[in-house]
């Protein structure tokens, strides 16, 4: 009998402090206390030895059952506050979708990218390939080899940057000509842009790390008409349906016969204005008939073979196609600046 009570005053206490506890460790608490090794209920199961042997069976059914009970209460409490603990964590996690979001400055490309992309896309859409080459290039991939002899103005040593006596920071993107000979066979259709490099003071118009793009056709039977026919495409694309080219004599070691090639002035469609200085023209590329020499140096026959080359500056065209007058603001990197420039 008096067993019977010490079980159901464990039981109720038990109970009843199950109903308060907030959290885990306070349910783990009560579980050691009753349950646990050293626990009430444990330590009576312990005790039945000193019970009559008679009376053993019926005490360990009347100590398991309440074993069981409060397991299941405890099991059960358990699962009640494993629900609300997620319940909570629900709330504190959740996302108040309504709520502005923080302000995200979007960056956007250089004008130098958006222009060499535009001129990539012109120029592979009429089947070019673009192609790089090294920026620091043997003296023979600079100059010799496109026919640029030792003692020619541009190896100047005010112009050319040198790394060694034979290796220098190319001055021309007129280098991957050479290389692209030596590689591939003709017919060959390559575009090259990329960083050139000359000791120039900066100022609105120079600097000494500059862009240019390069172009290349070698095939048989290639004449200067293609040459205008490719180059009148790209000012078209370019700059407008109405953009005329215009060739004027000039001389490349590379080429033969060489041109200066001229576009009618974006900014006054040829009328006259500032930026052409009143002309209604500005000079925008070097091109003309690869040299046969050239192509011989390169592996190429020049009895079988011809093609042409043109060469143009990056920022020009970038200054040209945005209207900017100053070439270092391309360089300093002034947000305000840069930020105002999309794809189009
Ligand atoms: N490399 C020349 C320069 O830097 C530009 C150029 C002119 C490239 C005529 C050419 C060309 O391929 O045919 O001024």
């Amino acid at each position: 009998m008096e067993m019977q009570e010490q079980l159901r005053k464990i039981q109720q206490e038990a109970a009843k402090e199950l109903e308060k506890i907030a959290d885990k460790s306070g349910l783990e608490e009560i579980r050691l206390r009753v349950l646990g090794k050293k626990g009430q209920l444990t330590q009576m199961l312990r005790s039945m030895g000193q019970l009559p042997p008679e009376e053993r069976p019926q005490a360990g059914q009347m100590i398991n059952a309440v074993r069981t009970k409060l397991t299941e209460q405890m099991d059960e409490m358990e699962k009640k506050l494993r629900e609300k603990e997620q319940e909570k964590a629900l709330e504190r996690e959740v996302i108040d979708i309504t709520e502005p979001r923080a302000h995200t400055a979007f960056g956007s490309k250089h004008p130098l990218s958006l222009v060499e992309d535009k001129l990539i896309s012109i120029f592979t859409s009429m089947g070019f390939d673009a192609v790089e080459g090294p920026e620091v290039e043997l003296d023979l991939f600079n100059f010799e080899l496109l026919n640029i002899p030792k003692n020619h103005p541009a190896r100047d040593a005010q112009d050319t940057f040198y790394i060694e006596d034979n290796i220098v920071l190319r001055t021309q993107t007129s280098g991957v000509q050479a290389h692209t000979m030596l590689e591939r066979k003709p017919p060959i259709r390559i575009i090259c842009p990329g960083r050139v490099y000359r000791a120039d003071e900066v100022d609105a118009t120079h600097s000494p790390v500059f862009h240019q793009m390069e172009g290349l056709v070698i095939d048989k039977d290639v004449t200067m008409a293609d040459l205008k026919g490719t180059l009148d495409i790209f000012a078209k694309s370019l700059f407008g349906e109405d953009v005329k080219t215009r060739f004027r004599p000039s001389f490349f070691p590379f080429t033969e016969p060489s041109a200066e090639v001229d576009l009618t002035c974006v900014a006054c469609h040829g009328k006259g204005c500032r930026v052409c200085k009143g002309t209604g023209w500005i000079e925008v590329l070097g091109a003309g008939m690869v040299n046969p020499k050239v192509l011989d140096m390169c592996g190429i026959d020049s009895s079988v073979y011809g093609g042409f080359a043109f060469g143009l500056g990056i920022e020009r065209i970038a200054m040209l196609h945005y209207g900017i007058t100053d070439m270092r603001l391309l360089y300093e990197g002034d947000v305000r600046f840069l930020s105002q420039f999309r794809e189009d």
